[in-house]
């Protein structure tokens, strides 16, 4: 491919994806398409921003008629699709905004691609385009204490999240059936790592441990979620993107579920450590809150299909990768603080109170 669209490329995972795809193919050009939201950072690219094989684009996915410009202008062989709102606890507040922005976002996206590349079922399913969907394990629902989520694990979407997610992905499944449009898609279990908004567990509580701020656990805190580092999900994206199958689904997990309690004790000890304090001393800042509405009790991918078919695994341990973010947050105080002065002030006021 001469050259691919990423959308959402100014934040957490999207930086990581193109940063990835620059540095190792330097033949191809990479357009990053972001609408810069709260949760959009160009500070997250500065190593990478002035690569001959890479544009910067600002623009809005809901906005068609520059979709539809920006495929004539650009002509992208390739798309991989993560612009999104991507928060939970956000949905709950406004659900409309994540309906507009992944669902209405995603059928444009999908609208102009085919359009660009004539998608239509009686024509061949043009296999050097690509359009990559790069979703949640959130639309499978939540699981008991047993089993795991499959490719082939029936939808049950709980939260406005994962509802608009679960839907942005039956569309880009209806346009592969009904449009011959060539795509692929995953869904990814929790990542964690360096740049995500520290509106998301593991950012808030390592910048609460920081700054001692109580350290808000929904409910009983005994949710289980599994972790991957985000920069083994690029990969996975990468080869997904180059060999997966097209028409096919592909769970992505770390196979490394935690309960949030253990979770936030673990990255007390190693923070504590590395900010001088006496081991379990901001044990003492875990406050426990109202729960989040609906909160889905467990999520665990079996990410053997991805492993057997394509070849692959996570890079690191959990405790390496956790040892690496931890330390990020740490000594990237310029980064912590400007992204939470302004409205996350207001957010956090308005989720936690006081
Ligand atoms: P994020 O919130 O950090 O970043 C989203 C990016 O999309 C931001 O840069 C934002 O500016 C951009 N964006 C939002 N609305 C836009 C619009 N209308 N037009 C153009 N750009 C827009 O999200 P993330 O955590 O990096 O997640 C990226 C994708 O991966 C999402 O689709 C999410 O559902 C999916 N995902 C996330 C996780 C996770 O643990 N974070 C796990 C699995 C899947
Ligand atoms: O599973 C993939 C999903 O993971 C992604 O699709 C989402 O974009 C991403 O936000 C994430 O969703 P979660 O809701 O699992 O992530 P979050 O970091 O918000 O919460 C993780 C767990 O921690 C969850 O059980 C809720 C709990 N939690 C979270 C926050 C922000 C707390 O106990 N307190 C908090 O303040």
């Amino acid at each position: 491919m001469k050259k691919i669209l990423i959308t959402g490329g100014a934040g957490f995972i999207g930086s990581h994806v193109v940063r990835l795809f620059v540095n190792k193919y330097p033949d191809v050009k990479i357009v990053n398409l972001d609408k810069l939201t709260y949760a959009g950072n160009l500070e997250n690219l500065r190593d990478i921003e002035n690569a001959p094989n890479y544009t910067f684009i600002k623009g809005d996915i809901t906005d068609a008629e520059f979709i539809n410009n920006l495929f004539k202008e650009e002509k992208p062989d390739g798309v991989i699709h993560l612009a999104a709102e991507s928060h939970v606890d956000r949905s709950i507040t406004n659900p409309l905004e994540f309906v507009t922005t992944n669902v209405i976002g995603t059928v444009n996206l999908l609208n102009a691609a085919k359009h660009a590349w004539g998608c239509n079922k009686d024509k061949e399913l043009p296999a050097d385009k690509r359009f990559y969907h790069v979703s949640t394990d959130e639309v499978y629902g939540s699981l008991g204490d047993e089993g795991f989520f499959l490719e082939t694990t029936p939808y049950d979407p709980q939260s406005p999240y994962s509802a608009s997610k679960a839907s942005s992905d039956h569309f880009v499944r209806a346009y592969h059936n009904t449009y011959n449009m060539s795509v692929v898609i995953t869904n990814c279990s929790n990542n964690y790592g360096a740049n995500q908004f520290p509106e998301k567990l593991i950012p808030l509580f390592i910048h609460n441990i920081k700054t001692n701020k109580p350290l808000p656990v929904y409910g009983d805190g005994k949710y289980t979620r599994d972790w991957l580092w985000v920069v083994d999900h690029a990969r996975a994206i990468d080869v997904v993107f180059h060999t997966g199958k097209l028409g096919e689904t592909y769970n992505i997990g770390g196979f490394n579920e935690w309960q949030n309690i253990n979770l936030i004790k673990l990255l007390i000890k190693i923070a504590d450590k590395k900010l001088g304090r006496a081991e379990g001393e901001s044990e003492k800042l875990i406050t426990y809150v109202k729960d989040r509405p609906g909160h889905d009790k467990r999520y665990a991918i079996d990410a053997s299909k991805i492993k057997n078919e394509l070849g692959w695994t996570p890079s690191v341990t959990f405790e390496e990768g956790l040892d690496k973010t931890i330390e990020w947050y740490l000594s990237n105080d310029e980064w912590l603080n400007s992204v939470t002065s302004g409205d996350y002030q207001s957010y956090y006021a308005k989720q936690y109170g006081k």
